[in-house]
């Protein structure tokens, strides 16, 4: 237990406790980040997932916010990335196979499509949302975090170099969740870190969302094929069911006649986001009309994968003991663009030894 008492009444800090084992009997611990309003994370060095995340409505009622599970076997049993952090690679990489400075790299592949060419997805069959991370609460400025380190090993899931990654969570008193990714290689290799939160702004287990608001800053998408991997064209959005620059509901042009939410099933596609430079800058404001919360994701990455919860299907049983059916919950990945390994013209995702990876990514609730 660690805690700072910051607020009359409210705990804020970092508290801990023991969350389950896993099948090759290590434990995992969750963590409780509270900030001096009462909004809370909860985290589990399992994965990197955040379980919940409570945010206040216009009237101040704390919900939670992100779907996932209340054990740690539920996690192991069947999980489609809930909360987690994805590593080395987020999102596909076609046939599992790249060339490196003249080396093919072969990754573990697989169909996760019905049908489809088989890809490398998030990492492979073990990737960073399924091991133990080194945990340790931190404070800074007032904010309460988590640190957590994984070091993944040359050869691991097919990648070269040995990567050795830190992850800091923090809870700012602004009520926004940081995410900072940071890590160095031994032999070159490629990085594409994120985070899968599945959010719901109207509550976990409370349906689909089809009509939160989403605006996205990207005028361009990288279109994909029937295997959903970028064709390596980058389209513009503009008079498609993908101009979100206007605020839109998500569920207002998702049935369209249109080939790409025809191969994704919905959303599930990756938006070039309109940078005006590096550092971080709004990606996407999303908007919950019945609730009045509002998320915004802040980043410096150059792409935002939205997932519309296509694939969920009720096979998962929610905190609330509610099943995770269809479009129940909404992605926002910031990463680089999938496929880049395969793509000159995408920005590079290969880093190399002396180099530094450094991304952040925020998540700041609001109101209206
Ligand atoms: C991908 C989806 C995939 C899902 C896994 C998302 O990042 O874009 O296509 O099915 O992760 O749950």
């Amino acid at each position: 237990m660690l805690g700072t008492a910051s607020h009359p009444g409210r705990f804020s800090g970092v508290s801990t406790r023991h969350f389950g084992t896993t099948k090759s009997n290590e434990s995992a611990q969750l963590f409780t980040l509270t900030n001096a309003h009462g909004v809370s994370a909860e985290i589990t060095n399992y994965g990197g997932i955040i379980t919940r995340l409570l945010v206040p409505d216009r009237d101040g009622r704390l919900g939670d916010v992100a779907l996932g599970y209340n054990t740690l076997d539920q996690y192991l049993a069947n999980s489609p990335y809930f909360g987690a952090l994805i590593g080395r690679f987020g999102n596909r990489i076609a046939h599992g196979r790249f060339t490196l400075d003249g080396r093919v790299v072969d990754l573990p592949a697989k169909n996760n499509l019905p049908g489809n060419i088989p890809c490398h997805l998030h990492g492979g069959n073990v990737g960073f949302d399924k091991v133990i991370w080194t945990a340790e609460p931190v404070t800074q400025h007032g904010a309460s975090g988590l640190q957590l380190k994984y070091l993944s090993k040359d050869g691991e899931e097919g990648y070269p170099g040995n990567l050795a990654v830190t992850v800091h969570y923090w809870l700012t008193n602004a009520n926004e969740l940081k995410v900072e990714y940071h890590a160095v290689t031994d032999r070159a290799t490629p990085v594409n870190l994120t985070q899968h939160s599945y959010f719901n702004l109207r509550g976990e287990g409370s349906g689909d969302v089809l009509g939160h608001i989403m605006q996205i800053n990207g005028s361009k998408l990288t279109p994909v094929n029937q295997g959903m991997i970028p064709t390596g064209l980058i389209t513009p959005v503009g008079g498609t069911p993908f101009d979100f620059a206007q605020p839109t509901a998500i569920g207002a042009r998702i049935g369209a006649q249109d080939e790409q939410l025809a191969f994704a099933g919905g959303y599930d596609h990756n938006w070039v986001l309109d940078r005006r430079g590096p550092g971080l800058e709004l990606a996407a404001t999303v908007y919950e009309p019945t609730t009045g919360r509002v998320m915004e994701v802040l980043t410096d990455e150059p792409g935002v994968q939205f997932y519309g919860g296509n694939f969920l299907d009720g096979s998962g049983i929610g905190k609330s003991g509610k099943p995770y059916q269809y479009r129940h919950g909404f992605c926002l990945e910031t990463q680089h663009y999938p496929d880049s390994p395969n793509h000159g013209n995408f920005p590079s995702t290969i880093l190399r030894p002396g180099e530094t990876y450094r991304t952040s990514t925020v998540y700041r609730f609001s109101t209206r």
